[in-house]
């Protein structure tokens, strides 16, 4: 695993994201769809399993689930799974945060 520096700090990351506003990152390629939920940082693949839908065009439910814009389809930001077995799990990458940054961990 490779872990790529988005933000420079907790911080630059918080000021950078809304709570509950998934947030569309790409790097190295790879369409990621970032998350700030009360504190907490999630990073799941941008593309929805059902269709291909860009889930950071969705929204953040309560249960923390992202919600596909195009069919309401409901996935786990915890382990990427479609509330009701519908699609394919979502990729999930790790997030840390260290004293030099912001990183998330792409293999
Ligand atoms: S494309 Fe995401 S629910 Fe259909």
């Amino acid at each position: 695993m490779k872990w790529i520096k988005i933000f420079n700090s907790i911080e630059e990351a918080k000021a950078r994201l809304q709570n509950n506003k998934p947030q569309l990152v790409i790097i190295q390629e790879k369409r990621i769809c970032l998350v700030l939920r009360d504190d907490r940082f999630f990073a799941v693949q941008d593309r929805c399993t059902h269709n291909g839908e860009s889930l950071s065009k969705g929204m953040v439910n309560y249960l923390g689930e992202v919600i596909c814009p195009w069919h309401n389809y409901r996935f786990s930001l915890h382990t990427g799974r479609e509330a009701a077995s519908r699609s394919g799990d979502l990729k999930t990458y790790p997030v840390k945060i260290e004293s030099n940054g912001f990183f998330i961990g792409i293999f």
